[in-house]
């Protein structure tokens, strides 16, 4: 048994999230968490929304509302989207909390104190009317090079040129249109050189382990070559108070220097919540805790070398020295665990330009395990992936309707129509005994893919042993014993069936927990198979709103105690109910329908 700490990528809460957010982050990390738990792991599993930045503020300045009203409403939207989607979140939290604010300004007065933060001035382009910083891609101008009207304070789309904000001819504020002010400004930088020695040495360690995806380690060594100090403060009136520069409020930590902290924060909520307040250490100080990150891969950098920066300079184990501050020795990741991209009918998701499937629109229409079941087979595993409604309808109605699902309703009605329970078999034959066998290395094959993310290798196994189980039932031809002497072998095969499904569901259940739960119901189970999370409204344990109300929010958590990961012997006599149909068959008109949506967006 191993203390298994899931970190999954915080969703940014200035919108809700579409199918290619849930594919990266989401989706993976569940069916990694939900096996290691039952593989007898004490898994934790930890996120929330992402809740500072300037995209925030610029979609609340576009309502005309306050960035905190407009967290507060995402954080909704997407607590439920995720929750409905199944995700077994132990906390899914935020970070607007009083618990993260105290947690990361700490760390960031250690990593400070500590020696690994450098206080410099830099030009910036702040907005003169807000006094905000505007980041490179909120600055547009004319292109110097190729005379594009458009080009971006980091980039010309026309030419492809990297630019400086201050390279732009008349840059303007893509935000409010004002001419930006270019200033001197003081920030703290984190001294990544000083700490660029400890992380190749963290990384060569990881990469001999062998399990990193080989692009991911590369890529994170790669960078490594032209490490230089970044920025973690920005001129901002919304994030995280900057510690020792409380007198000045316009500047705030980095969004992405407090975000990856929340996977400590959250933790150290969990436990406070739990009522065992140190329990988050045997996640953190343990050497022996293994912890996976899950992300798309734009997240690459912040988890695989600013985050273990942090941890290192909090650690006091870079060149400067120093020494772990009162959270103690803190572990770095075990693995990063980064999917590549999923586009749409072949385009970029482009929520501002309506080239998006929102969770929530996709779920309305949709059945959850239907979702699921597309990102585990077809999802951006290790490549991108195109998502069309074409091979939706099709991987839905051809795999998990006439598949896994026919599996199901033929074994469920046979029994339940001869029998009305799981019948006594038998002496099994050699059939009987190869599809069981078959079946059960199953566990051991299936949890080594999943273990090791392999999880577009794990669904095609076991829809592989799905075959197998409907080849039986051709091979067999249960369908066709009806007199009274064929009687026992008749319930020899629905016994073998029986076992079969219920192993198979066991093993599915990590990849479709819906469904896992209502064919268990049908073979007279209790339904839960596959714990599911909820939501509870909690209030924040530190601080209450401006007007001295409490601060209520709602987080994703559960009671997650599945079955073990291994064959549970089905036991003759229990009742097996007239089973309907577990998966929702699609009309081909659903195609047409879903791209007439998109009608006009898409070449
Ligand atoms: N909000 C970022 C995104 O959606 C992810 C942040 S991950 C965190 O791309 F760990 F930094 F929180
Ligand atoms: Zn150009």
């Amino acid at each position: 048994m191993s203390r298994v700490l899931s970190a999954v990528a915080w969703p940014y809460a200035n919108g809700p999230r579409h199918i290619g957010h849930v594919a990266g982050f989401g989706v993976p990390s569940d069916v990694f968490s939900r096996y290691m738990r039952m593989a007898g792991h004490d898994v934790l599993m930890v996120s929330g929304t992402d809740e500072h930045g300037t995209p925030i503020l610029v979609a609340a300045d576009k309502e005309g509302i306050s960035a905190r009203e407009l967290a507060d409403r995402n954080n909704r939207l997407i607590v439920e989207d995720l929750v409905a989607l199944g995700l077994s979140y132990d906390l899914f939290t935020r970070t607007t909390t009083g618990n993260h604010y105290e947690v990361a300004r700490s760390m960031f007065a250690t990593v400070r104190d500590n020696g690994y933060m450098i206080e410099k001035t830099m030009g910036a382009a702040i907005s003169p009317s807000t006094g905000r910083t505007l980041p490179d891609r909120y600055i547009e101008g004319k292109c110097p090079l190729c005379g594009y009207e458009g080009a971006r304070g980091d980039q010309c789309d026309n030419c492809g040129k990297q630019l400086d904000p201050t390279d732009l001819i008349n840059p303007k504020s893509k935000i409010n249109g004002e001419t930006p002010e270019f200033v001197e400004t003081a920030h703290y930088f984190l001294d990544l050189p000083a700490l660029a020695e400890a992380l190749g040495e963290w990384l060569d360690e990881r990469e001999k382990s062998g399990t990193w995806r080989p692009n991911v380690i590369r890529f994170s060594q790669n960078i490594l070559e032209e490490i230089k100090p970044r920025a973690m403060t920005r001129d901002l009136d919304w994030g995280i108070p900057v510690p020792g520069w409380e007198d000045q409020p316009n500047k705030r930590l980095y969004v992405w220097f407090d975000a990856v902290i929340g996977y400590l924060s959250a933790t150290i909520e969990w436990a406070r919540r739990t009522g065992d307040p140190e329990a988050w250490r045997k996640w953190w100080n343990d050497p022996e805790a293994l912890s996976y990150y899950f992300m798309g891969k734009d997240n690459i950098v912040f988890h695989s070398q600013i985050w273990p920066a942090e941890l290192l300079g909090y650690n006091g184990s870079g060149a400067k020295g120093g020494k772990p501050g009162e959270l103690g020795q803190l572990n770095l990741p075990t693995e990063v665990v980064s999917s590549e991209f999923l586009t749409m009918e072949g385009r970029k998701f482009a929520s501002s330009r309506g080239i998006v499937i929102y969770v929530r629109d996709m779920l309305e229409r949709y059945q959850a395990d239907a979702l699921r079941y597309f990102i585990s087979a077809a999802g951006p595993e290790t490549h991108d992936a195109d998502f069309t409604w074409t091979e939706f309808v099709r991987r839905t109605n051809g795999e998990l309707v006439a598949g896994w699902g026919n599996l199901v309703n033929r074994v469920a009605s046979m029994i339940h129509k001869r029998f009305g329970q799981i019948p006594q078999p038998g002496v099994l034959e050699k059939v009987d005994q190869e599809l069981l066998q078959q079946i059960q290395d199953g566990f051991t094959e299936v949890g080594d893919l999943i273990r090791h993310h392999h999880q577009k290798a794990a669904i095609t196994a076991l829809m592989r042993l799905v075959g197998e189980a409907n080849r039986y039932v051709a091979d067999t031809e249960p369908f066709k014993l009806k007199s009274e002497d064929e009687m026992p072998r008749l319930a020899t095969i629905l016994w073998t069936l029986a076992q079969a499904v219920a192993d198979l569901n066991l093993m599915l259940s990590p990849f479709l927990p819906f469904s896992a739960n209502q064919i268990d119901l049908v073979f007279g189970g209790q339904g839960k198979v596959a714990p599911m999370p909820v939501i509870e409204e909690v209030t924040d344990l530190d601080v209450n709103n401006e007007d001295g109300s409490p601060r209520q929010y709602p987080i994703i958590t559960g009671t997650y105690e599945p079955p073990s990961w291994e064959r549970h012997d089905i036991q003759v006599g229990t009742p097996v109910a007239k089973p309907k149909p577990v998966f929702q068959k699609l009309d081909e008109a659903v195609i047409e329908e879903e791209l007439e949506r998109y009608a006009n967006l898409l070449p």
